[in-house]
């Protein structure tokens, strides 16, 4: 290829959007030449899903882009740019149509636009309240993506920022008297950690707990339902409790009553049982049978806990002295199993089966300790193999030495005999 000829493919490899349909596209070509937030839109295009899928700045903004004079390019189908408060109605008129869509990814949900009218921004917006979320505080305007792609706004790591933009900005939420430590809070909790610390993708952000559109914060009797979609046992299990029943009631807010909601950290059972600090403490008064029952959980789990711990010492101890427990350490794992089982039975309240798993780990315990004792003894007759070994060579080392002795000098007697 000369030179010419790959200034025109490269030409061309740049404008490909625009010749692979076919079209002459003056909005990009005006756009690209003038300044700041008009050549903004230009420039930001190129990363946005709406170009990947052929999409260009007259399918949302009208006008001939087929002309280069400007009034000719802005026609009577000309839309301009919405106004905030048009904003939802301007991104529905395509997503909220199925049939359009459909043309493009069957697949793709188009109930964003109903569902945002529900949420707290949607009314607030419909309200006359522009300060409200709408589609593009969320997902940007111009270089749009898929919350798929990692930089997107929408990507699991990205959204408390997203959120916390307006939510964390104390001057902006001065007027609603909401409280604005939601993202510092989060940013403290096992959920952040998870999510941005070791990127774990199954660990909430802000939408998880209250929707992409149809923001909200859940009411206090449907918390546990939403910690339950990622904590199913757990979540069972207090159903099943006196204490769904009883935290309705009293509108106190299921799992939250315990967890809180934005800064969950990582429960023990220290939170159990009956003095000051406890969590069961808050509500319980001595003599009630809430009372009785959260100190025998204690008892019981701190007994299993530290028979636990005593026979992870004894492994701990066994291989330190270089004997082989790998297989022991298998079985300890199991009942560690058992133990956070026996922790997590807690949310049921139900004192008989908090003692049957409580019996059945403590059963599994004295088979481990017995392996560890034993692992233990090996080494200690070991050691003693050793002392006896090490005892027996010294004396053997004497021993020939003071032969050595007694010949070399029988030697020497010889030598001078013969001079
Ligand atoms: C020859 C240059 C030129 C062409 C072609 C052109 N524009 Fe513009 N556009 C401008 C200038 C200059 C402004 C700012 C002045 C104004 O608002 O009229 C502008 C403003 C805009 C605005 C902001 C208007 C508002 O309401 O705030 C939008 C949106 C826009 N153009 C979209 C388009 C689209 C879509 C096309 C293609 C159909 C297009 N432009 C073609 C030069 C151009
Ligand atoms: C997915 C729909 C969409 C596409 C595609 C799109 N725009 Fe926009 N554009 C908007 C929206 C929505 C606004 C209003 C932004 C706001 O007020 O926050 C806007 C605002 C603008 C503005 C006003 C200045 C600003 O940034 O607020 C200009 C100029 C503009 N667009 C030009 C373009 C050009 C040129 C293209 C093509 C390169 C384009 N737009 C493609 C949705 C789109
Ligand atoms: C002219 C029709 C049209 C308009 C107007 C429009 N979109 Fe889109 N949008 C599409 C199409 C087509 C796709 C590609 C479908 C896909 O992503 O699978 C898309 C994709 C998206 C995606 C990515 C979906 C995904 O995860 O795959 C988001 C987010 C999005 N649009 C938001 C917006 C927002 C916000 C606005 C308003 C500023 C808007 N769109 C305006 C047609 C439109
Ligand atoms: C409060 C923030 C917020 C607002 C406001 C918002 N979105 Fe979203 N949107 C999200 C989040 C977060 C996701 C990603 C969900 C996920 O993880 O898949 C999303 C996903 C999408 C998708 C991908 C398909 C889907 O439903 O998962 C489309 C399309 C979309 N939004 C369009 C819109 C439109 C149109 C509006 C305005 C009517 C809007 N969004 C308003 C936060 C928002
Ligand atoms: C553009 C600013 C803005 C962004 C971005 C934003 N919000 Fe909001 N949000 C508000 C405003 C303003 C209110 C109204 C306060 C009120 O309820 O009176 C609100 C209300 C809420 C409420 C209702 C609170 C209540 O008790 O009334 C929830 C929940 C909420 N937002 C969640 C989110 C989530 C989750 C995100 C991110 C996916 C988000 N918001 C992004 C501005 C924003
Ligand atoms: C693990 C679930 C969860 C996560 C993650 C989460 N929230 Fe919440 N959020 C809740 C619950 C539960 C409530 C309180 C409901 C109640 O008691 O009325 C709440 C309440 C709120 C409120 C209402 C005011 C308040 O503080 O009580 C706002 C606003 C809010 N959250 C925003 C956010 C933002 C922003 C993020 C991300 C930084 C976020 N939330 C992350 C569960 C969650
Ligand atoms: C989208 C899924 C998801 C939702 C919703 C969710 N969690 Fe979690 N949660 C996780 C993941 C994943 C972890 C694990 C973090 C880690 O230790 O790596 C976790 C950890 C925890 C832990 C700490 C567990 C431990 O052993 O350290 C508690 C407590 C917890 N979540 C309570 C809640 C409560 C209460 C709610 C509802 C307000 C909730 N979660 C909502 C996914 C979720
Ligand atoms: C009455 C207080 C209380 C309520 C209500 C409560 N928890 Fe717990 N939760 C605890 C305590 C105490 C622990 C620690 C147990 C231990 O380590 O001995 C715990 C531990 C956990 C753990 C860590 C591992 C495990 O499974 O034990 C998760 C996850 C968890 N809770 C989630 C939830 C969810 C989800 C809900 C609502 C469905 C909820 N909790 C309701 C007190 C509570
Ligand atoms: C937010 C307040 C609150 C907290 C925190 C709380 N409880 Fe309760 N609990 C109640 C209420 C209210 C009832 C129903 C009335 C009653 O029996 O006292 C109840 C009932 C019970 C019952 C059933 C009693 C019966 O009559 O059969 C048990 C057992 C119990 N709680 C144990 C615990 C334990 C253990 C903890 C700590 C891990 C705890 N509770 C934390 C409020 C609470």
């Amino acid at each position: 290829m000369n030179k010419r000829a790959i200034r025109v493919f490269a030409a061309a490899a740049l404008f490909a959007p625009l010749l692979a349909f076919g079209q002459k596209n003056s909005c990009v070509e005006c756009h690209s030449q003038l300044d700041d937030e008009l050549k903004a839109p230009a420039a930001a295009l190129a990363a946005d899903i709406h170009a990947e899928f052929g999409l260009s700045c007259k399918d949302c903004h009208g006008g001939d882009p087929s002309q280069d004079d400007v009034d000719l390019a802005k026609d009577r189908t000309f839309r301009g740019s919405p106004k905030r408060q048009d904003i939802p109605q301007f991104c529905g008129a395509c997503h909220a149509d199925a049939a359009a869509m459909r043309a493009f990814n069957p697949a793709l949900r188009t109930d964003q636009l109903s569902q945002y009218w529900t949420s707290r921004h949607g009314l607030l917006l419909k309200a006359g309240d522009t300060k409200a979320a709408v589609c593009t505080d969320c997902h940007g305007v111009h270089g749009i993506q898929s919350a798929k792609y990692p930089k997107s706004l929408t990507f699991p790591w990205n959204i408390p920022q997203t959120c916390g933009r307006c939510h964390a900005d104390k001057a902006f939420m001065e007027p609603y008297r909401l409280p604005t430590g939601q993202l510092e809070d989060y940013k403290a909790s096992v959920h952040a950690r998870a999510l941005l610390e070791k990127k774990d993708l199954s660990a909430p952000a802000c939408n998880d707990c209250h929707g992409n559109h149809g923001a909200f914060p859940p009411s206090v009797s449907s918390v546990a339902s939403v910690c339950r979609q990622c904590h199913p046992s757990t979540g069972e299990l207090f159903m099943k409790s006196p204490h769904k029943k009883a935290f309705d009631e009293m509108g106190a807010g299921e799992c939250e009553a315990c967890h809180g909601n934005h800064k969950i950290l990582v429960p023990s059972t220290a939170m159990i049982g009956t003095d000051d600090g406890a969590t069961c403490a808050q509500c319980h008064d001595k003599g009630s049978r809430g009372f009785e029952a959260a100190a025998e959980f204690r008892r019981q789990l701190d007994g299993f806990e530290s028979g636990f711990r005593a026979a992870e010492g004894l492994l701990a101890q066994a291989k330190q002295k270089g004997v082989e427990v790998s297989d022991v350490e298998f079985k300890l794992q199991d009942v560690n199993t058992l133990l956070v089982s026996a922790k997590n039975l807690t949310h049921g309240l139900d004192g008989a089966e908090i003692a049957k798993a409580v019996s059945e780990g403590e059963k599994a315990l004295v088979g481990v300790r017995e392996l560890g004792e034993k692992a233990l003894d090996e080494a200690r007759f070991r050691r003693r193999g050793l002392a006896v070994t090490t005892a027996l060579l010294a004396l053997f080392g004497v021993a020939l030495a003071l032969k050595i002795r007694h010949m070399t000098r029988g030697r020497v007697d010889k030598s001078r005999r013969v001079e």
